[in-house]
Order: structure tokens, then sequence, then C-alpha cells
């Protein structure tokens, strides 16, 4: 399983990659405005930073200005993804990115309709929004068990990249239904190392340590 760090805070990135725990990175406008720097060089800095694919999404709605943003992110650097919103005419765009050979991430997915949409338009990566489901009181992750069985019944090659993580719970799951990636925001990546018997343990071991007699 693939691990991304969903930020576009360079110190942030920069962590979890000494960490050794991730394999690339997802980006949003919302991300981006925290971040405070003009997309581009963002997006360069954290390609500087990270070997692996780096969403970056485009800001027009028509299939034709997407077309140009997305040829234009896509030029940026080898490692550029480019992030599309899930509706018609994302769906034209990404199909003719994909035909042209560039990588594609299409987000904001919230039902197995519409991925298997994606997968037909020759997404490289389809984003479901697991937290934001669960936030109407529904259950986000039943969305990704579908995909994967959807997905699994036709062999499309659309990985399955699960977003809007909110806590290790949703790691987890999406790690138990065999989910491609998951993009995990920073503090849901150290709450992962986290256990209150590792700190306990580790107190004892230290504590234990200062009985043993010099050699
Ligand atoms: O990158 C998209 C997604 O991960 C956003 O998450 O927490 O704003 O729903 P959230």
């Amino acid at each position: 399983m693939k691990i991304f760090i969903d930020s576009g805070d360079i110190g942030e990135i920069k962590e979890a990659a000494q960490m050794g725990a991730i394999d690339g990175v997802t980006t949003n406008p919302s991300l981006l405005a925290k971040a405070g720097k003009p997309i581009r060089q963002a997006i360069l800095e954290i390609c500087e930073v990270v070997d692996g694919p780096v969403s970056a999404e485009v800001l027009s709605t028509d299939t034709e200005g997407m077309l140009k943003e997305g040829r234009e992110l896509a030029k940026l650097h080898p490692n550029v993804v480019v992030k599309i919103p899930l509706i018609v005419d994302g769906l034209k765009a990404t199909r003719v990115l994909s035909s042209e050979k560039i990588k594609t991430n299409v987000t904001l997915c919230f039902s197995p309709a519409q991925a298997v949409l994606a997968a037909k338009a020759g997404a490289t990566y389809i984003s479901p929004f697991v937290g934001r489901i669960d936030d109407l009181a529904e259950d986000g992750m039943k969305l990704i068990e579908q995909l994967v069985t959807i997905y699994g019944n036709y062999d499309f090659d659309t990985e399955i990249l699960v977003a809007s993580v909110r806590h290790p719970v949703h790691f987890v799951q999406a790690a138990l239904l065999g989910a491609d990636v998951a993009t995990l925001p920073f503090k849901v990546i150290t709450q992962l190392a986290q256990h209150p018997l590792t700190d306990s343990g580790l107190k004892r071991f230290l504590e234990d340590a200062k009985k043993i007699p010099k050699g």
C-alpha cells in the first residue's frame, strides 16, 4: 500500500519524507491557500523533496481550460499528476490528458458510479473522499469497499486513492480493504506511529537501564 501526504506545507512534507513514510503528495486549492505560495512554486518545491507522484489541481471548470492548465502543470515536473474534479467537463479533460500520457487524479468522488466513469476516462487515480461522506452521517469506507469490488470485477487500471482521511481508523480500514493508496494529513501520519504502550514501555526500559551496573 502506498501512503501519500495530503498537504501543501513544505515543512510537514519534509518531516514525513524523513520518516520514510511517504510515496507521494496530494494537494488541493484549500491546502495550497494555507501554504501561502503561488501554485507553481509550491509544487516545484514539493517535487524537490519527494520523488513520487505529486497531485496539483486545475482551477478551471471547463474542458478547454482544464486541458490548458493540466498540460502546463504536467510540464512543471515529470512527477506532477494533474488533479481534476469529477464533473462532466473533468471527465472529458481526463480522457484527453490520458491519451497524451499525462497522469491524472480525478477528485471529489462520492459514488461508485462516478468512480466507474473516471476509470473509463482513463484516470490514473480516483480520489473518493471518505471523511466528507462520514460528515453526512453515512459510511465513507463503504464507498471504498464498493470501489475495490467494482474495479476488481473489471480489472480497471485506475488506482483507488483514499482521500479526506481524518483518523488512523480510516487508514487501517483502507489497508484492510486493499486500497492502492491513502493520502493522509501530517497529523494522521504521526498518529499512526503513536501507541501509549510504546511510550510506557520505553519509559520503563530507560528507568531500568539506570540500574544496570556500569562496566
Ligand atoms: O485532498 C482532498 C481531501 O483529502 C480533503 O480532505 O479533510 O478537507 O475533507 P478534507
